[in-house]
């Protein structure tokens, strides 16, 4: 891919596709940081005197103009980030787009109103994609996040005009493919959450790549199940035992060594603090729930850590939403950063849950690298090609 090194954008309009699906709660933007990691594409053109547009989706309005899916919170937000105005379309292709494009001078800033207003946008309709390229000379994605998608705006557009990188999708990938397709070794993976099914490709993917694979989180439980113990009533996929088995196979045949939970904290109910059980994963009782694993693993996973030069996480290792089931998750969390910050371990993770995990253990920011990915990163560890990703090689 290009990178905007040595790309000569003053007095030039320059379409920036950022990814401002930004969480938001009562109206309000409750996490900035992909505005923030996004600032310094958008800083580095506007020093430079480009004319910056920038464009992205907000939620899924399915091709209609929801009020309550408009990106004028996000461009204020934007604007108090960068530390100086930024101008507001009130849509993103056509005469409004347009107008406020003609007004900017050079180093200015625009933000253009939600993507998916329009269908053409999701359908990567050639019509839709023209119209957005008609606003500018050259286009810029930094939404390695939203690059997943071969939507218009991700996509079709990048075959408009002269393509480049932005600085975080730069870093992204820089990261992941470090981290993944040349990684020091021996490179392990923490592959947590609840559903082999929704992981399949994943860890399929994973076992051919890593020299370690750690699997955690109520996907565990299908695991142990396949391999013939007793989980009580705990969360699992009865169905996929084929395909664990199958996995557990593939990693044996790849020399990839799988590490799954030998102790577990067990509930009879789930919710907030109830009294715990901790057992060998042998000794699960009929009538409890796996919900966490067990401190014996995390002390496995701890030592195993030094002899690792990389990490790539996804996943927590329990219910870490509900107290005490987060006590695995923060305690290995901190044991990675505590790895990351003596120079012995890269570390890199990803996915919606894994950053809020590691945020509430505190060591977010301590880790090598934090995706602003959720399920480009998913897709990602799948080993498959992001449209977006090979729209700025073609
Ligand atoms: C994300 O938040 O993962 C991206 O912005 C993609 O959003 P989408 O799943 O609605 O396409």
């Amino acid at each position: 891919f290009r990178t905007l090194d040595g790309v000569e954008v003053a007095g030039r309009r320059v379409l920036v596709r950022a990814d401002l699906n930004v969480p938001m709660h009562d109206g309000k933007i409750s996490d900035l940081t992909r505005i923030e990691r996004l600032s310094p594409t958008i800083r580095e053109l506007s020093a430079k005197g480009a004319r910056v547009v920038v464009c992205s989706h907000f939620d899924r309005p399915k091709g209609k103009r929801v009020a309550e899916m408009s990106l004028a919170p996000m461009a204020a937000a934007l604007g108090q980030v960068l530390g100086r105005k930024v101008h507001f379309a009130e849509d993103c292709i056509g005469l409004p787009a347009q107008q406020v494009i003609d007004t900017l001078a050079d180093g200015d800033v625009a933000v253009l109103e939600n993507t998916r207003f329009h269908s053409g946008e999701e359908k990567n309709d050639p019509a839709f994609a023209a119209d957005l390229a008609k606003l500018a000379d050259i286009f810029v994605n930094d939404a390695f996040s939203a690059a997943h998608r071969a939507h218009a705006s991700t996509e079709g557009v990048a075959h408009l005009l002269p393509a480049y990188a932005g600085r975080l999708m730069q870093a992204e990938l820089e990261a992941l493919t470090a981290a993944l397709e040349h990684p020091q070794r021996p490179v392990a993976a923490i592959v947590g959450g609840a559903k082999v099914s929704t992981k399949l490709e994943l860890l399929g993917n994973l076992v051919g790549k890593v020299d370690v694979l750690i699997i955690g989180g109520a996907m565990a439980n299908t695991f142990l199940a396949a391999s013939g113990l007793g989980v009580g009533k705990s969360l699992q996929e009865a169905e996929m035992h084929d395909t664990a088995r199958a996995i557990l196979a593939k990693a044996r045949a790849a020399g990839c060594e799988i590490l799954l939970p030998v102790d577990a904290v067990t509930a009879i109910a789930f919710k907030p603090n109830p009294p715990t059980q901790t057992v060998p994963v042998t000794a699960v009782p009929d009538d409890a729930m796996i919900l966490d694993v067990g401190p014996q693993t995390v002390a496995l996973l701890t030592a195993r850590l030094a002899g690792l030069k990389t990490l790539v996480w996804n996943g927590p290792l329990g219910a870490f939403e509900t107290p005490p089931f987060d006590a695995a998750t923060v305690t290995l969390a901190k044991a990675v950063a505590q790895a990351t910050d003596a120079g012995t371990l890269r570390s890199v993770a990803g996915g919606g849950d894994t950053v809020a995990a590691l945020r509430q253990a505190g060591v977010a920011e301590r880790m090598s690298y934090v995706s602003t990915a959720g399920g480009a990163f998913l897709e990602w560890l799948e080993g498959k090609t992001l449209p977006g990703v090979a729209a700025l090689s073609a």
